[in-house]
């Protein structure tokens, strides 16, 4: 994988891979040290020209614990602000010799266009209403981890489908792992032609969650969608909203899952966020070996085809050597 833009550039068996190498590098995080040497020498940018909390700092702590050297690009505070284009800026950071660039943008398709202005391996983190990978491989990590896989598993989501690149990469990596897709949302916020969707549409929450393992939560994109596709947050969450009464409509074993942010009493109820099927912080904690498994892919040596990296060097300092003690 040179660079991973949309669940699409993972074939198959890569699409597995990065989910076990995942699960290696979720090993590292429980040990005295959680860093190996994987990405010594190799520098990663983290360019994040639209807002975040998860996906930048689990970015950024993926990177640090792969021994790699992090710099993070401030787009507020850029030559940007006194006009510089993107792809002047792209061009000028490249030249300072970096292997990897983790891009978010609040218009589609950027990162795709960056590819082509710079030889640094792009990390898509999120592009307009396009496609957040990295979110889908770590929410269908956390599912695996619960359920063992995703293959039969029914999964709800629940929300603006309209506006979430959540919930395109998560359709595309659901069901490529075998998972029936179920999408409820009102009419409003469903894009207006889901021909090619691999996908059901139920427009009533009530008659799908007795029956899901996987009852997924999207934010209300506030931020992307005009005025009018909605009457109110209040009838928003009577309608659509995990509410305390309606949780409790789900299976014990199912699973409640947001890739938050969260609007608490909009999509989920505070109560239901901390209810103990809600998975929300499992999320953002396997965003973090999820991350390393990416920038592992795009720049570890021979990439896939390379056993996990063993790190001789924590080791050496756990077990002392002979001599070394008393
Ligand atoms: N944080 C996720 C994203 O950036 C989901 C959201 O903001 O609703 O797409
Ligand atoms: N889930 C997610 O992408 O969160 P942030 O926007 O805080 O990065």
């Amino acid at each position: 994988m040179r660079h991973l833009l949309s669940i699409a550039d993972l074939g198959a068996d890569e699409l597995h891979r990065v989910l076990d190498l995942a699960e290696e590098f979720s090993e590292v995080q429980s040990r005295d040290v959680p860093k190996v040497p994987a990405l010594r020498g190799r520098t990663v940018v983290l360019a994040f020209f639209e807002d975040s909390t998860r996906t930048r700092t689990s970015f950024d702590l993926a990177a640090r614990r792969l021994s790699a050297d992090v710099v993070n690009f401030s787009a507020g505070s850029s030559s940007l602000a006194k006009g510089e284009s993107l792809r002047d800026t792209v061009e000028t950071i490249s030249a300072m010799g970096i292997d990897a660039i983790v891009v978010r943008h609040g218009s589609s398709g950027v990162p795709q266009q960056i590819t082509s202005w710079t030889d640094a391996a792009v990390v898509n983190a999120g592009d307009g209403w396009h496609q957040h990978p990295t979110q889908a491989l770590l929410d269908a990590f956390t599912i695996r981890r619960h359920f063992g896989d995703l293959d039969g598993r029914r999964i709800a989501l629940c929300g603006d489908i309209q506006h979430s690149r959540v919930a395109r990469s998560n359709i595309d990596a659901f069901t490529r792992l075998g998972a029936e897709v179920v999408l409820v949302a009102p009419r409003t916020l469903l894009p207006p032609d889901l021909e090619g969707w691999p996908v059901k549409v139920e427009p009533d929450l009530d008659a799908v969650l007795p029956d899901v393992d996987v009852a997924y939560f999207l934010r209300i994109q506030n931020e992307r969608m005009g005025r009018g596709l909605l009457p109110s947050n209040r009838e928003y969450r009577a309608s659509y909203g995990l509410t305390v009464e309606r949780a409790k409509q789900m299976r014990p074993d199912a699973l409640i899952m947001h890739p938050g942010p969260m609007n608490r009493g909009v999509e989920v109820d505070p109560e239901v966020a901390d209810d103990p099927r809600s998975v929300v912080l499992d999320q953002v904690t396997h965003g973090v070996p999820v991350r390393m498994a990416v920038l592992f892919s795009v720049l570890g040596p021979g990439q896939f085809d390379q056993e996990p990296p063993v790190d001789q060097e924590t080791k050496a300092r756990q077990e002392p050597q002979a001599g070394e003690e008393g």
